[in-house]
């Protein structure tokens, strides 16, 4: 069997479960874990507190040469610092998550975070969790599985994450906010929220996590002992 450790790429719409279950898989294989949505989270965040207009693809650039996105490991989340200074509940936080598309439109802050994300991927021996991790991060991974849910189950979960995080949103807005982030992720010029080719679809709807997980783990073993 080959020791080489492998580029995981999980992709799918948000709260299809991608962060819980890279998490997971990440922690059974020792991989590193890299949420990359935390860190298109991070540039928005700090965009709305430095007024930096979410569309000017120039003044982003030019703030992210001065940006520093870290993360540390946390239990029972990963932190991420912006800057050296924690932002991990920040943002979340509902201003944060109905911006962030707007940004993440933004070809200047796709093009330096796929280097960074590349960068962090490079040693193999990572989960990787996203939008365009099959598609454009990185192309080459080993394993690539493409989440998705029902719109209904996917606004009860982010419900219920939510409440634990003291987050009270009704379900309906949810939904609203998750459909409208669906279409804006999916129809943005630049490296758009599409399955790859070679990615496997899995449909979390009726699945536990554990049955994801559980999923996910079988392929991996079974690419270890094919590469
Ligand atoms: O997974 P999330 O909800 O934390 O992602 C936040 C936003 O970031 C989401 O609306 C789409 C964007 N995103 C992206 O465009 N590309 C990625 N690789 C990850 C996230």
């Amino acid at each position: 069997m080959s020791k080489k450790e492998l580029q995981v790429a999980i992709d799918g719409p948000a709260s299809a479960g991608k962060s819980t279950v890279a998490k997971k898989i990440a922690h059974r294989f020792k991989y590193v874990y890299c949420d990359t949505g935390a860190m298109y989270r991070t540039v928005t965040l700090k965009a709305m507190r430095e007024n930096v207009a979410l569309d000017d693809p120039e003044a982003l650039a030019k703030m992210l040469t001065k940006t520093e996105i870290t993360f540390k490991p946390g239990n029972p989340e990963q932190l991420v610092f912006l800057d050296g200074q924690e932002v991990t509940m920040a943002i979340r936080q509902p201003d944060v998550t109905n911006n962030v598309s707007t940004v993440a439109a933004q070809g200047t802050v796709r093009a330096d975070l796929t280097n960074r994300q590349r960068q962090i991927a490079e040693a193999g021996g990572i989960v990787m969790d996203g939008r365009d991790i099959g598609t454009s991060v990185l192309p080459d991974a080993e394993v690539k599985i493409f989440l998705v849910a029902s719109v209904e189950e996917r606004a009860q979960r982010r419900f219920k994450d939510n409440a634990e995080k003291g987050i009270h949103t009704p379900i309906e807005t949810l939904k609203k906010e998750i459909e409208t982030r669906d279409h804006k992720d999916s129809t943005r010029a630049i490296s758009p929220l599409t399955q790859a080719k070679d990615a496997i679809r899995l449909d979390t709807t009726a699945l536990s996590i554990d049955e994801v997980v559980a999923k996910i783990s079988d392929i991996i073993v079974q690419k270890r002992k094919e590469i």
